[in-house]
């Protein structure tokens, strides 16, 4: 069978493939020290599976409008404004099947054949693949670890083409836990002023904020909102990864696109999913602040544990759970008479030798690094970084 030409455009998901393995090794009974889980190890809170099971039990199991039920939309706008002071209405919403779908949406909606992405690196792995999905080209600007992984105004400035439709946003940052400050906005900001193109706001790691106040650019540039979408959803602020509940807001007409794109695919998100997510929205903050605080725990002993490692360092992630270990130092070591050589090698090498699942940072667009996400116990975190000391000390 031949099949369609768009798939060679697209690899498979890095992060979902490393993750498959490190968890078949699991179930072999092989005593494996995972860190590149993408989803908090935290229950879904129980108010928000109550609210399902009342959903089910009403009988609320049938489709609902496309674009969500009409109070989610309202509470999705209420929460908007109150946490992110922007306002939106109703139909300027559309609820998806996680925020990933929220994204894929945008970009079948905006890109022609061609159009150009810009996307920062370090980058989710999803991105430049949702965006040739859609015929589109990543464009890549890439961000320094000195700089806290904020970009350069100047460099976007020179990114920007007649061809730039969109520029993508994620902060706190996947994967490396960055958040961009206000001054950091406010240069994004000025570099895209004068062209005319979309910006993307992935917002779904906001609740997981370690330091200082989470802003989004069109809090710090008002004037950019008319072209501004935001992306948030369920999954890491409710542990609601399973659900699958995502939202866009934004301007009317890419959201009426982004609907007819949902209409023929997917149409609504699931019906129980939706009632889920308003309780979520309108629960009490308990849960992620719990959450929150012992993430904090769990960052301080990664953070100074990978620092203690001979060739490693590791800056502070303000967000998120993740942490980007910079590993330059390793690579050109030698590992069993050859050199490391490779961040991808490295993670070979700590999962087949060492039982610790890493990520290797080239997917992510920053060769030299690791993502190692915290969103595991500390008995875990203490158990890699044991393993990582006898891996470094096994270094020539
Ligand atoms: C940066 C970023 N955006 C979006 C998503 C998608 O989240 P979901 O589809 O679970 O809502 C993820 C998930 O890992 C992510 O890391």
């Amino acid at each position: 069978m031949q099949l369609a030409q768009r798939l060679k455009a697209i690899k498979p998901s890095p992060t979902l493939a490393l993750n498959a393995r490190a968890k078949a090794l699991a179930s072999q009974g092989v005593d494996v020290a995972g860190f590149v889980a993408g989803e908090p190890d935290f229950d879904t809170p129980e108010f928000i599976k109550q609210a399902a099971i009342d959903a089910l039990r009403a009988g609320f199991t049938k489709y609902t409008p496309t674009a969500g039920i009409i109070e989610l939309r309202e509470a999705i706008c209420a929460k908007l404004q109150k946490d992110n002071q922007l306002t939106y209405a109703p139909d300027q919403v559309l609820v998806s099947t996680g925020a990933k779908h929220s994204l894929y949406n945008i970009f079948q909606a905006l890109l022609n054949e061609g159009d150009e992405v810009i996307i920062l690196a370090p980058y989710w792995v999803s991105y430049p693949d949702m965006v040739m999905l859609a015929g589109g080209k990543p464009v890549f600007v890439e961000t320094r670890e000195e700089n806290g992984f904020a970009p350069e105004p100047e460099a976007i400035r020179r990114a920007l083409t007649p061809r730039t439709k969109a520029l993508v946003l994620n902060s706190p940052s996947n994967p490396s836990g960055a958040v961009f400050s206000r001054e950091a906005l406010e240069g994004i900001a000025s570099a895209v002023r004068g062209h005319d193109c979309l910006i993307i706001s992935d917002d779904i790691y906001e609740k997981l904020l370690f330091e200082g106040q989470f802003a989004n650019i069109g809090n710090v540039a008002p004037e950019l909102v008319p072209r501004l979408v935001v992306v948030n959803g369920m999954s890491k602020a409710y542990s609601m990864t399973g659900w699958r509940l995502g939202y866009a807001a934004g301007p009317k007409a890419l959201i009426a696109g982004m609907q007819m794109i949902q209409d023929q695919s997917t149409s609504n998100a699931s019906s129980i999913g939706q009632k889920a997510a308003l309780a979520a929205l309108k629960g009490p903050p308990d849960a992620v602040t719990a959450m929150v605080e012992e993430f904090r725990v769990r960052r301080e002993l990664i953070v100074s544990g990978l620092n203690a490692l001979d060739g490693v360092s590791c800056r502070k992630p303000e967000g998120a759970f993740y942490v980007f270990p910079n590993v330059k130092g390793v690579l050109g070591r030698t590992y069993k008479g050859a050199p490391v050589g490779t961040s991808t090698r490295l993670s070979e090498i700590l999962l087949d030798d060492f039982r610790v699942a890493v990520m290797p940072g080239a997917p992510f667009g920053a060769e030299g690094y690791l993502r190692m996400s915290f969103a595991t116990s500390r008995e875990v975190i203490q158990k890699g970084l044991a393993r990582l000391r006898d891996f470094v000390a096994a270094l020539s």
